[in-house]
């Protein structure tokens, strides 16, 4: 028995410093000092032997299991850690290796522009307004002095919408119809500016497209002049061009001002001595002019009392002056190495 004994500790304890994994580990175990193994086969038998060989070989048998046990318990140790520390390897994070880098995005040029129009305005204290690319013939047309019958309508190709039941829908053709919605929303006196975008049944070229953005701007006070309105266009002007482009008023007409004007920038291009781009050496920028006394008393205001000021600047056409760019249709063509040079979103 004793030598059995003495065997099975040596077994035991070279089986644990065999065992690479902890189940065969536990397997070791329970084959060494398990119910069914030789060890316990021993203890079994003791009770069968005389006393002092009983008391002998009881206390072996116990150091024996200790031994084994502690054994055991010191091999379990060493594989968990191993284990662990090859976890901790599988998941190293190396902080020397650079980042990724997410691709930085731009704003749009026209998205700039705009920020930059309604910027130069709100400086000068105006509100920001807004209305429906979807308007009803009322608000694009009548209220804006263009009834039915009006030759105006022809010069503006407008794209109507066919939803049942409202048969006089269309997309606006400019941002005119939100003076007339922000007169009819609120008493004078009126500082806005409208942007966004309107829609015309037109050919693109360099210098058009079927679907551009203006920015409207409405004043209506008591004593607005003509002299406010030049003043307030040339200081449009410089914001967004410097001192360097000259701009010119010319006699225009548009149903809802009396007068009005045709506001033009010299060709950035050319210098205004007439090109591809321009034709006769100008960009035409904006229309503007005094807000027709019969389109104020149609939004209930007392064209007596109060006059004022309008109009209406392409954003398409501010954005081709501003970064030199040879065709309008270059703004829409999606093509991301044109957009990205427009500087990262701030
Ligand atoms: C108008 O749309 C008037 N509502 C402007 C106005 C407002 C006049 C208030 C008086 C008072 P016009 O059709 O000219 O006017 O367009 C105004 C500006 O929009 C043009 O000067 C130009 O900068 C831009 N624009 C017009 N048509 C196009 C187009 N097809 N593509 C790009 N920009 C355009």
């Amino acid at each position: 028995m004793r030598h059995t004994l003495d065997a099975e500790r040596d077994r035991g304890l070279a089986l644990a410093a065999a065992a690479t994994t902890l189940d065969d580990l536990e397997a070791a175990q329970v084959a060494v000092i398990g119910r069914k193994s030789a060890f316990s086969e021993v203890q079994r038998s003791l009770g069968g032997l005389p006393e002092d060989d009983r008391r002998e070989l009881g206390r072996l048998a116990n150091e024996v299991r200790a031994t084994l046990q502690e054994g055991f318990e010191a091999r379990r140790d060493a594989l968990r850690a191993q284990a662990e520390g090859m976890l901790l390897d599988a998941d190293r994070v190396d902080l020397s290796l650079p980042g990724r880098r997410l691709p930085e995005g731009s704003l749009h040029p026209l998205t700039l522009v705009e920020d930059e129009v309604v910027e130069v305005f709100t400086r000068l204290g105006f509100r920001v307004a807004e209305g429906p690319e979807i308007e009803d013939d009322w608000h694009n047309f009548q209220a804006l002095n263009i009834p039915p019958d009006h030759p105006a309508r022809t010069m503006k190709d407008s794209l109507y919408v066919a939803i049942p039941g409202h048969p006089e829908l269309l997309l606006r053709t400019e941002t005119s119809a939100v003076q007339i919605r922000t007169m009819q929303s609120q008493p004078p006196p009126v500082y806005v500016i409208a942007p966004g975008r309107v829609y015309r049944r037109e050919s693109p070229d360099a210098t058009h497209l079927a679907v551009f953005h203006q920015v409207e701007g409405l004043v209506v006070d008591e004593g607005i002049t003509f002299a406010d309105l030049k003043g307030t266009l040339e200081a449009m002007a410089r914001g967004l061009f410097g001192e360097t482009r000259k701009v010119r008023l010319g006699p225009a007409y548009f149903p809802f001002v009396e007068p009005g004007a045709e506001v033009g920038v010299s060709c950035f291009i050319c210098d205004g001595v007439g090109c591809r781009v321009c034709g006769n050496g100008w960009i035409e920028l904006l229309g503007a002019g005094m807000v027709h006394p019969q389109v104020l008393e149609n939004c209930g205001y007392d064209s007596e009392r109060s006059t004022g000021f309008a109009f209406g600047v392409g954003i398409e056409r501010i954005a081709l002056l501003k970064y030199s760019i040879p065709d309008m249709r270059m703004l829409v063509d999606t093509d991301v190495r044109f957009l990205e040079q427009f500087g990262a979103a701030s």
